[in-house]
């Protein structure tokens, strides 16, 4: 398989627009330009990547396939130049954050300041849960990553900013929203809306549920935060939390939150990068900054 990366380029380009005009547009190219590249690129692979039906194009299934590579291998070419800059004593200004899906709730804030503070820097925003912003780590992408304890077993520098108090919310009218020091024994038929797997926020869940040999059945599994809220509400069962995930929701009182013996949990948030990784001037900056706004507990 030849391809070259200015053909990656412009696949990806097709991809995102999912259109060769405004593909062509973006990349200063001529339209048939664009298409001579797509096709030499699909006969080196020798499999369609995109389908045309109707006036629309779709990527097909090795189109797909294909996009995250080009995707990696892109990210890894910036990533090298960046490196190259900084060796040149040279700051690029631009400033990779991936963040768990959780830490959304206060991150925005933190980086708005902080873009506010840095007006220059370009920031890039990568949202999702531990387990895949664990796979950005191992791959290099991020400069710095926003996320619960990292496992001992990655070689990571880190350092923690602020609490992450995790709650069990139920719907308002829930039989026992008035209680005190609930004893998880007194929810024995209780169901949970819980997270998908590898959600930080599950893990922590389902270790503090088996440190008190309390088995919970599961009513739903849902993909993020949002959702799992929008189940409890709706009465599909309770949830364990993040309390920064909830706070208008309680102010609101379209949740509550349930007095548990043992809750919260306990967690803490993290800035963390890779062991051996030269941050640029620009990403030490911001890891400063949310140690410091975590230190003032502004964040
Ligand atoms: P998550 O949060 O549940 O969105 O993955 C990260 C974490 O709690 O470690």
């Amino acid at each position: 398989m030849h391809i070259t990366i200015r053909q990656l380029q412009v696949f990806e380009a097709v991809s995102r627009r999912l259109s060769f005009t405004r593909a062509a547009e973006e990349l200063h190219l001529t339209q048939p330009a664009v298409s001579m590249q797509v096709k030499q690129m699909e006969s080196s692979v020798g499999l369609p990547m995109f389908e045309q039906i109707g006036k629309k194009i779709y990527l097909t299934q090795a189109g797909d396939a294909m996009l995250l590579h080009a995707r990696t291998i892109m990210q890894h070419l910036e990533a090298a130049a960046e490196e190259m800059n900084d060796l040149r004593g040279e700051d690029s200004g631009r400033l990779r954050v991936a963040i768990a899906s959780t830490v959304n709730y206060f991150a925005t804030q933190l980086l708005a300041d902080f873009a506010r503070e840095n007006p220059a820097v370009e920031i890039s925003l990568d949202v999702t849960n531990r387990e895949l912003l664990l796979s950005r780590l191992e791959a290099n992408v991020p400069d710095l990553a926003l996320m619960g304890k990292p496992p001992a077993d990655m070689d990571l520098v880190s350092e923690s900013f602020m609490d992450n108090p995790l709650i069990m919310i139920a719907a308002p009218d829930h039989p026992l929203a008035n209680n005190k020091q609930i004893p998880l024994s007194d929810l024995p038929e209780a169901h949970f809306v819980v997270r998908e797997p590898g959600s930080g926020t599950r893990v922590a869940m389902e270790r503090f549920f088996a440190d008190q040999d309390f088995s919970y059945q599961k009513s739903m599994e849902l993909m993020g935060n949002e959702a799992v809220k929008q189940g409890v509400e709706a009465g599909l069962g309770l949830a364990v939390v993040s309390a920064h995930t909830v706070a208008q929701e309680l102010t609101l009182k379209r949740l509550v939150k349930l007095d548990v013996v043992g809750m919260p949990i306990m967690r803490r948030w993290y800035v963390a990068h890779r062991k051996g990784k030269r941050l640029s001037p620009t990403a030490q900056s911001f890891r400063r900054f949310v140690l410091e706004a975590g230190a003032r507990g502004t964040s």
